[in-house]
């Protein structure tokens, strides 16, 4: 894996940090993107100091031009990047009663065109190059539209449902050599559910049958197998990594 370069969105911490530490432990050089400068920096140095090969990138995922231009500098410099995670995010916690058209249009811009944006940007490298994987970071949401004990509503269950979308439609139009794969975690303790667990840690803990709330590392640890797994014979698939939160 030491040839291959992951980059990963909304990386400065979270999940997204989880998978990026994860992804340099099996020797993957990593490229951590966030809007956060100050945080994804301090992120990319953490990883740096235990030894592993990342560096930050600054940029607004929902930035098409933006997300063009950072894509080609870093392949102008680092050569072709192998592995993609469409990872980053925010909540919306406003119903349909509620949410405002910037608010909705904020959700939709930054998780579903941000995938874009960045599948715009590296997926003709990767069929160029005959090898590719990209993994989509949905949500349970997507599949259960929310509910009371979900920190997100409408526009976040639209826009991760729509990943899903994308994803099965990437599968087959980037076959045979780049396999597109999503990722539905359920409840994971971050700082995009701190709020919520706070507030009704036991509830959320009873409703996933494995008895526990899950960490970045869980998420994580499913990306470096789709990632890095070889040869790739999984593609247009959605996994749910929920400790059973949603038993289809
Ligand atoms: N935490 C959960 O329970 C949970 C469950 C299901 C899905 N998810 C999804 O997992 C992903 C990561 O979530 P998390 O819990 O780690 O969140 P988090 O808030 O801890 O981290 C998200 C990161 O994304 C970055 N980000 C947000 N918008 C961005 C943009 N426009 N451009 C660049 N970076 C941006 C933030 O700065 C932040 O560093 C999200 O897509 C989220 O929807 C999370």
């Amino acid at each position: 894996m030491t040839e291959r370069t992951a980059l990963i969105t909304g990386a400065a911490r979270g999940i997204g940090f989880g998978i990026g530490r994860r992804l340099a432990r099996a020797g993957l050089q990593v490229v951590l993107v966030d809007r956060d400068g100050d945080a994804v920096a301090a992120a990319a140095e953490t990883l740096s100091g235990e030894g592993m090969r990342a560096r930050p990138a600054v940029v607004d995922v929902a930035d098409f031009a933006a997300v063009q231009a950072v894509a080609a500098g870093l392949m102008a410099e680092l050569g072709p990047i192998h592995v993609l995670v469409n990872n980053a995010g925010i909540s919306q916690p406003r119903s349909i009663l509620e949410i405002s058209e910037r608010e909705w249009d904020e959700v939709i811009a930054i998780h579903l065109k941000g995938a874009f944006n960045w599948c715009k940007a590296l997926a003709p490298g990767m069929v160029a190059a005959a090898h590719g994987r990209i993994v989509n970071i949905s949500s349970v949401n997507a599949h259960t539209g929310g509910g009371e004990l979900a920190v997100s509503k409408v526009s976040y269950a639209a826009a991760k449902a729509g990943l899903l979308g994308m994803t099965r439609a990437l599968a087959r139009e980037l076959a045979p050599h780049v396999c597109v794969n999503a990722i539905c975690p359920g409840s994971i303790a971050t700082d995009l559910t701190a709020a919520k667990i706070g507030a009704l840690r036991d509830r959320i803990v009873g409703s996933i049958p494995l008895g526990r709330l899950g960490t970045p590392e869980d998420i994580a640890e499913v990306v470096a197998f789709l990632a890095t797994a070889e040869p790739c014979f999984i593609t247009g698939e959605v996994i749910d990594v929920d400790g059973g939160q949603f038993i289809n």
